[in-house]
């Protein structure tokens, strides 16, 4: 029996960066981590609220990710141990779902000896979630511009600027990525097609070349923001405001309904931006947490044990990491 033990921790991730939909992400310092093993009969140990209502049997996405990696590899180890704990929230538009992919793959990868290398992850886990750009980030850090044409995923990380930091406000309602894609429409004029190519081209050469001051007008979309503006009560106000209060700029993160503003980590602004992203949504009628988030460097941490030794649980080994 396969005698290795693996512990991961895998960055949450923000997507779109408002006009590079399904094509820009970042990944944000909040994590989840998952334990591997192989065992004699499959058990999960799943820790903390984002776990709740998770299935604890074979259909498993975790499970069933893992499967894959074995299958592509030629190898087979039908039963396995899974812990899990993350801090990243579900359906909030923190790329919960890519971040437990890529850890699920990155983690049975190195199970095996990690024989599939990151760019065959980056194609499994791109087909997995239907887009690159949560993957992407959380498989790679840093900042990932990608593409996909249903069949290969190309991308080029670049390293987030050093005083880049993130404040992220998560309202306590849960949108469905499905939904929020519900409304978009299917066709879009050529007149917003090209608004986006522009916005979305000048905010990779900002970010690139570190030229914090044009995030603000990179940062528009006439892609998906305006039309999942009503879905989110008070999200437009805040794109339109967030940088008359200090930010650099403002998106909507993924699919929402968190929203996103980048701030120069410098920033005297700081409470006033925070205090505003709050009072806009309770305004509305929407309860919201603020979180002040870096971009994260690197993708997923591995850690390869030998089984036979004694361990911590994931718990006890975490406590320290863990913010919520
Ligand atoms: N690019 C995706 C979207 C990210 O905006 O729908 C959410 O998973």
């Amino acid at each position: 029996m396969n005698n290795r033990r693996v512990i991961v921790k895998v960055p949450a991730s923000t997507a779109n960066l408002g006009p590079g939909f399904d094509t820009l992400g970042m990944a944000l310092s909040l994590y989840a981590w998952i334990e591997m093993s192989a065992a004699e009969t499959t058990t999960f140990r799943l820790y903390g609220d984002q776990m709740q209502g998770i299935p604890t049997d074979k259909s498993n996405l975790l499970y069933q990710v893992a499967q894959l990696v074995f299958e592509e590899a030629g190898v087979s180890i039908p039963e396995l141990d899974i812990a899990m704990y993350s801090d990243i929230p579900l359906t909030r538009g923190l790329g919960s779902s890519a971040s437990a992919i890529v850890g699920a793959l990155a983690a049975a990868n190195g199970l095996i000896g990690s024989p599939l290398p990151d760019h065959k992850l980056f194609q499994l886990a791109t087909k997995l979630e239907g887009h690159p750009d949560n993957v992407g980030a959380s498989l790679f850090g840093g900042i990932v511009v990608s593409a996909w044409d249903g069949e290969r995923a190309d991308y080029v990380r670049l390293e987030p600027h050093a005083k880049l930091e993130t404040l992220v406000a998560i309202p306590a309602f849960q949108l469905s990525t499905e939904k929020a894609r519900h409304a978009l429409p299917s066709q879009i004029s050529m007149a917003d097609a090209v608004f986006n190519v522009g916005r979305s081209s000048l905010l990779v050469a900002a970010l690139a070349s570190g030229e914090l001051g044009l995030i603000r007008h990179a940062m528009r979309d006439r892609l998906h923001q305006p039309y999942r503006a009503p879905l989110i009560p008070g999200m437009s106000a805040i794109l339109e405001h967030a940088a008359d209060y200090g930010a650099l700029g403002a998106a909507l993160s993924g699919a929402g309904p968190t929203l996103i503003a980048f701030v120069d980590a410098d920033s005297k602004d700081k409470p006033q931006l925070e205090q505003f992203l709050l009072a806009t949504l309770k305004q509305e009628g929407i309860e919201a947490e603020t979180m002040w988030l870096k971009p994260s460097a690197e993708g997923p941490v591995i850690t390869v044990e030998d089984a036979a030794s004694p361990a911590p649980g994931l718990m006890e080994r975490i406590k320290g990491e863990v913010v919520r």
